[in-house]
């Protein structure tokens, strides 16, 4: 991956970002993963009043990649806008 494309998909997530459904905590994450068939797919958080019940922006992007058909990501990149570190239940994901 060249610069130029490391900074399109980190301008994606950014992007992303700003649709975050994050009313209960104020934290809007954005995420975009890139998919062995050079697409990409950018995922949000979106919470509940019932915290459990939302979703990490980072399982947003995988959930939706998979659901496209997508079942590898080789050279896979996570770019996060509002947070550092994926939470336990991202990695878990993403691992598999
Ligand atoms: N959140 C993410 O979307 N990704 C992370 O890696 C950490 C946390 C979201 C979940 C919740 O909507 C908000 O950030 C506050 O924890």
């Amino acid at each position: 991956m060249n610069k130029g494309q490391r900074a399109e998909i980190c301008r994606l997530a950014l992007h992303a970002r700003e649709r975050a459904y994050a009313p209960y905590s104020g934290f809007a994450v954005g995420a975009a993963l890139l998919a062995s068939s050079s697409e990409v797919f950018t995922g949000v958080n979106v919470e509940n009043a019932s915290y459990p019940v939302g979703i990490c922006a980072e399982r947003t992007a995988v959930f939706k990649a998979v659901s496209a058909g997508e079942r590898e990501f080789p050279l896979s990149r996570l770019y996060l806008k509002g947070a550092a570190v994926p939470s336990g239940s991202c990695r878990q994901v993403l691992a598999e």
